[in-house]
This record gives structure tokens, sequence and C-alpha cells, in this order.
């Protein structure tokens, strides 16, 4: 059934890429906990034990988080790009974030409408679900963990700090209490 209303969505849809996007053309879907878990989300999972463990590692060898700081700035991007060159063509992963760090990482309006949903209900368990212009977005919602607050709490380190400014100069993404949402990873499937 939800297959089904997907490739209608994607019919309906398809003449529309180079349009303003509104929010009609938006099809929503909570994700039924008794279904087959979707590719998109089986994406995101693999793509976040890819990530997490390299960024572990890295605070695990200086704790101060100066060296992480770097590899973040350094290596997050090209890990993305290295993780996406593995998935079957018209599939990717990104992520995303209202108060973001890296101006790659930008959210279009389809993400800040999806993001600003996570902040007003802070249920953060369910990833949300987006058909746009034939393309299926899954929204995995990151809270704002003990771990994470090192580089985007209240009390980054001043030496964390000038990393960070050094190679995002715009920097938003701080000032993040434990539990605040943070952002997401954004699977894009093509259907
Ligand atoms: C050691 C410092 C450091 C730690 C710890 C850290 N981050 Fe980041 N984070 C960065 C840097 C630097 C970037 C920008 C580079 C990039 O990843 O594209 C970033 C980017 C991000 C982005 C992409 C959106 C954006 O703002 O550009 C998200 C989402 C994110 N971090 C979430 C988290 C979460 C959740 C945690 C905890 C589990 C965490 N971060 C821990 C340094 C850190």
């Amino acid at each position: 059934m939800i297959k089904i209303s997907i490739l209608l969505a994607s019919i309906i849809l398809a003449g529309c890429t180079n349009q303003a996007i509104t929010p009609k053309q938006v099809i929503k879907k909570p994700i039924d906990e008794n279904m087959e878990q979707p590719k998109g989300v089986k994406n995101i999972i693999a793509f976040i034990g890819v990530i997490k463990p390299a960024l572990e590692s890295s605070m695990k060898e200086d704790p101060t988080g100066i060296k992480a700081s770097k590899f973040c700035a350094n290596s997050a991007m090209k890990m993305t790009k290295g993780f996406n060159a593995t998935l079957p063509k018209g599939e990717s992963i990104r992520r995303t974030a209202l108060k973001y760090r890296n101006p790659a990482n930008k959210p279009d309006a389809i993400d800040i409408k999806v993001m600003n949903e996570f902040v007003v209900s802070k249920n953060f368990d369910k990833p949300k679900v987006v058909m746009i212009n034939g393309v299926e977005r899954i929204y995995k919602a990151l809270p704002a963990k003990q771990e994470c607050l090192i580089c985007h709490g209240e009390n980054i380190s001043p030496e964390v700090k000038k990393v960070i400014l050094k190679s995002y100069p715009k920097d938003l993404a701080t000032g993040f209490k434990l539990g605040d949402f943070r952002g997401v990873v954004v699977s894009e499937i093509k259907r």
C-alpha cells in the first residue's frame, strides 16, 4: 500500500522538478514500526556506523576535541562522499541542520520544514519520510548528546573554537544543550 502511494506520488510529482517547492507537493508518511525497514533507513544506519566510530576514535586519542575538530573539518565530507560512492545509483546520504556549521550542509526549504517539526514535537525517535519530485527522503533526527557538546555546546574551549572558526568562519552550530535537536541525516532515493 505504501509502495503504491509512493509510486503514485512519484508520477504526480515527476513533472515538477524545476518548480518551486510548495508544501502541497510534499507527501509525508510516518514509518510503520511493523513494516520492513525501508532501504533509506538501512543506508542511514550504515552511514552512522561508518562516521560514528571514526569520530569516537579521534575523540579517544585526544579528549580535548582539537584533533577531532580537525578530523571533522577535513574528513566528514570526504567520508560522506566516499560512503555515497558505495551506494547504488540514485541513492545518497547527506547531513544538514537548522543551525549548520559547514555551508555545504545548508538545508533546503523542505529540510527546514521537516526539521522544524522535529524541534516542535521533540520526538527524535521516528524517522520522517517525504516524497518530493520523485525522490524519497528519509530524515533521521540527531539529538545533541553529551559527546557532541564539546564541539557544538555552550562552552566550547577556545582551542576547539579556533580550529572550527578557521574552517567555518560563519559557524552557526554552537550553543546546543543536552537533548536539543542538533540536525539530521537524510537518505535520498530516486523512485
Ligand atoms: C570534535 C568536534 C565535533 C564533535 C565531537 C561533533 N561534531 Fe558535529 N561537526 C563538527 C564539524 C567540524 C562539523 C563541520 C564539518 C562537517 O562535518 O561537514 C560538524 C558537522 C555536523 C553536522 C552536519 C551539519 C552541519 O552543521 O554542518 C551534524 C548534523 C553534526 N555535526 C552533528 C553532530 C552530533 C549529533 C554530534 C555528537 C554525536 C557531533 N556532531 C559531534 C565537529 C564535531
